[in-house]
C-alpha cells in the first residue's frame, strides 16, 4: 500500500473526528438551557406501571444479569403515556439527582432493583430521565416514591401467592387474570405481557394503567401473550 496514502488519510480521519468532537461540544453547550423538549412534553396522559418477573427479564441472558436473582417481582417503572397512546419521553433536561432519593434508598433496593449487572443507580438513571420528566409536576422524590407506592398498593407478589399462583410451572394466563381480578383489580385495568421468542411463551411483565393523579384506569394497551400458556420459572 501506497504510505503517503495511509498517512493523508489517518490525518483526514483525525482531522474529521476532531471536528466532530468540537461541533458537539458546542451543540451541548447550547442545548444545556433547555427546560422542556416540548416535542415530547404531552400535557395528556396517563401512567403504565410495569411490573417484571426477573427470571424471564434474564432468560438466556445470564452474562448480562446478576446472580441470584430476586424470587419476587420487581418495578421496571412508571411511563407516562400520551391518551392519544403516542410514547413520551425525554421531556425535560432535568438531570437524575441520587442524592434527592436518598430516602427511599431502602424501599428502592428491594423493590425497584436492577436485575443487570449495570447497577441500580444507572437503572433509576435512565428510568428518570426517559419517563420521570414526563410525569408532569412531579419531583424526582415524587416520582419515585409514588411509583414505590402504588407497587405497594397493588402489591403483585401478594396478589399471586394469595391466590395459589406460584412459580415453577407452566400455568393458565386466565389463572394470573382472576388472581388480581381477586384482588380487587378491574380486568381492564391491567395488562399480562409474555416473552414470545420461545416456542411456550414466558410469564414477563404485568401492566397496570393509572391516570396522570394515579387513579387505577381502563389500559388502552392489549396483551401480547399468544397462548392460553406460560412458563412461570425461577432459573
Ligand atoms: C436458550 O438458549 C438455548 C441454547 O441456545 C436454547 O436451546 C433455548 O431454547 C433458549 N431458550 C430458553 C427459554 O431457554
Ligand atoms: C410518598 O408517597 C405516598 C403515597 O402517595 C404519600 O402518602 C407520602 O406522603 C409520600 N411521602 C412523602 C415524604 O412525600
Amino acid at each position: 500500500m501506497n504510505l503517503k496514502i495511509v498517512a493523508f488519510t489517518t490525518i483526514a480521519v483525525i482531522i474529521i473526528n476532531l471536528g466532530i468532537g468540537i461541533w458537539y461540544g458546542f451543540y451541548k453547550q447550547s442545548n444545556n438551557s433547555i427546560e422542556i423538549r416540548s416535542i415530547n412534553a404531552k400535557v395528556n396522559y396517563y401512567n403504565v406501571l410495569s411490573i417484571n418477573w426477573p427470571f424471564t427479564v434474564c432468560v438466556n441472558a445470564t452474562k448480562s444479569c446478576i446472580r441470584p436473582l430476586p424470587n419476587r417481582w420487581t418495578i421496571h417503572g412508571l411511563w407516562p403515556n400520551g391518551l392519544d397512546n403516542s410514547m413520551i419521553f425525554d421531556c425535560t433536561s432535568e438531570k437524575y439527582d441520587s442524592n434527592q432519593i436518598r430516602m427511599l434508598k431502602t424501599r428502592m433496593d428491594e423493590q425497584w432493583l436492577s436485575v443487570k449487572k449495570s447497577g441500580n443507580d444507572a437503572f433509576w438513571k435512565h428510568e428518570w430521565q426517559k419517563h420521570g420528566t414526563c410525569a408532569t409536576g412531579y419531583s424526582q422524590y415524587d416520582y419515585f416514591n409514588k411509583t414505590l407506592s402504588l407497587f405497594e398498593r397493588y402489591d403483585v407478589n401478594r396478589m399471586l401467592k394469595n391466590n395459589g399462583i406460584n412459580y415453577g410451572s407452566l400455568i393458565n394466563v386466565a389463572d394470573i387474570r382472576r388472581a388480581l381480578e381477586a384482588s380487587g383489580l378491574r380486568s381492564d385495568m391491567f395488562v399480562i405481557q409474555c416473552k414470545n421468542s420461545y416456542k411456550q411463551p414466558y410469564l414477563f411483565e404485568i401492566r397496570m394503567c393509572f391516570t396522570a393523579d394515579l387513579k387505577p384506569m381502563t389500559c388502552a394497551i392489549k396483551s401480547n401473550c399468544k397462548k392460553p400458556q406460560v412458563f412461570y420459572v425461577m432459573k
